[in-house]
């Protein structure tokens, strides 16, 4: 393996000096004919090979979403590919997974495409969105009424390269101050399609779809359309690994035409998982380029130094939502470590009662896929977060549901937050089938099954919310696990209340 791993190396050492430095446009011309040669089949055939996790399946993933993408520089980078999951193939195996869902735009290269918002303060909203034309207008109109715009936000666009692929304009835009609970019609760029949002409500009920690990599958597909477009919830919170494109970048766009629909329609919430970091082990690239160009959230107004990790205000405050990063270094003395220290004392639990951390790694888990991987973050972090009375802590990376009891330090704790692992969007791995009946936790964990869905977290009032898991695999989207939450902080408030009157 040593000795293939350092050939791969000086090869792709060799393809990317050349890819790069090579003059001789006749390079690029004859790479051009070979793969528009191979374009056609390629496309006839891009579901079926774009399957599983092994080597020579991504292999030729990667061949096929160049072709695609007409770039012949995916070749070079699908080698690079090839050689980043050799070095995992003694991973967990999975079961074989669906066939990749593959969006193309075809639309005028101006036409914005891959639509999504996300909350930026107490009543603005983000616009994010690409075009393949870079000098778009970084424009959103809006109103609330179809096609009558009595306002705009102009915002700016980036671009980023990832090996030898160029992103269309990344377009971000602030609109603002809207309205809660009201639906505003918009257009990006001042061209194509109206997109329609509607804004979180300013005080509770709120309802929160939360999904891990999503991917472009039929699985995701099947989520998606379980959570449906029809919006009856008010935004989406998503614990990382958003779309596997794994280095390659066309996917990032497949992706974000996908979930366009539900998208554009109510705030997307992500922190990042371990698919976002894309970097290789030979070409110094920087971690997180396409997460970050792409997937831009509100850190500057929750005092962050960084886009992986940040968190919001909802339901007027009712909720506050910590999304932290697991792959951001989370120690003692660290930049996220101190910023949840001082994010998590500004919040004054009597006008907050309820709590949420969002995070990709779990902390608890007995599945035995990811087993210990949110162990040094657990040791670094949980402390805080249990003094400060955190509700609920999702997680992903595990592709199942899990749902655990309120623990502190490996013990049951109703002082505790309350664990769940929701890394069951639908991604191109599988599921993560075998949970470890013996293992240390598994007398914390409540319920547990490998199976793709979604959840559900309905903040009823001050004191009480309902979650609910829904598996896809049902023709109509079935509670399969439900449980009621009290809010700590009520809790604690009534029962000092309670101890005061007592005193008196
Ligand atoms: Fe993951």
């Amino acid at each position: 393996m040593c000795k293939i791993a350092r050939v791969a190396a000086a090869l792709i050492r060799v393809l990317y000096l050349v890819a790069v430095a090579a003059p001789a446009k006749s390079l690029v011309a004859v790479a051009r004919v070979a793969f528009s040669l191979v374009n056609a089949p390629c496309l006839r055939y891009m579901n079926q090979a774009a399957r599983g996790r092994s080597c020579t399946g991504n292999f030729c993933g990667d061949l096929l979403v160049g072709a695609m993408a007409h770039s012949w520089r995916m070749l070079v980078q699908g080698l690079t590919s090839l050689m980043f999951l050799c070095a995992r193939a003694d991973e967990y195996v999975r079961p074989p997974p669906s066939p990749l869902v593959l969006m193309a735009h075809d639309k005028p290269a101006s036409h914005p495409q891959q639509v999504h918002i996300s909350v930026v303060g107490a009543n603005s909203m983000r616009i994010s969105w690409v075009t393949d034309d870079r000098s778009a207008p970084s424009v959103v109109e809006y109103g609330t009424s179809p096609g009558k715009y009595t306002a705009s936000g102009t915002g700016n666009h980036t671009t980023y390269h990832y090996f030898l692929y160029k992103s269309g304009a990344i377009h971000h835009a602030t609109i603002g101050p809207l309205d809660p609970s009201t639906s505003y019609y918009y257009r990006c760029s001042k061209a194509g399609d109206e997109f329609t949002l509607r804004t979180p409500p300013a005080t509770l009920p709120i309802e929160f779809v939360v999904i891990g690990d999503l991917g472009q599958t039929g699985w995701t597909a099947s989520t998606l359309s379980h959570i449906g477009g029809g919006g009856d919830y008010d935004m989406l919170l998503l614990p990382g690994d958003l779309s596997y494109a794994d280095t390659r970048q066309p996917l990032w766009d497949s992706f974000g035409r996908l979930v366009q629909p539900l998208a554009s329609a109510r705030p997307w919430m992500v922190t990042e998982g371990n698919h976002e970091i894309e970097t290789l082990p030979v070409v110094d690239l920087a971690p997180f380029a396409a997460y970050n160009a792409r997937w831009r959230m509100p850190r500057e107004e929750s005092g962050s130094p960084s886009n992986l990790f940040y968190s919001l205000d909802a339901a007027g405050g009712a909720a506050h939502v910590v999304m932290l990063g697991s792959y951001a270094a989370f120690g003692e003395g660290s930049e996220q470590h101190r910023w949840l220290e001082m994010d998590l004392a500004r919040v004054d639990r009597r006008r907050t009662p309820w709590l949420i951390v969002l995070l990709h790694a779990p902390w608890y888990n007995t599945n035995q896929a990811h087993q210990g991987e949110g162990e040094r973050m657990r040791l670094a972090m949980e402390r805080m977060l249990y003094e400060a009375q955190v509700d609920v802590v999702f997680a992903g990376h595990v592709h199942a549901y899990e749902r655990f009891t309120r623990i502190y330090d490996n013990e049951a704790d109703s002082r505790g937050p309350m664990y769940i692992t929701i890394g069951d969007g639908g991604n191109r791995e599988g599921l993560a089938l075998r949970f470890i009946k013996d293992h240390k936790s598994a007398h914390l964990s409540e319920f547990r099954e490998a199976s793709f869905g979604h959840g559900r977290l309905r903040i009823v009032n001050e004191t009480t919310a309902v979650w609910t898991w829904h598996r896809n695999d049902d023709d109509y989207a079935t509670v399969r696990d439900e449980v009621w939450l009290h809010s700590l902080a009520a809790a604690k408030r009534q029962t000092t209340g309670r101890r005061h009157v007592n005193e008196l």
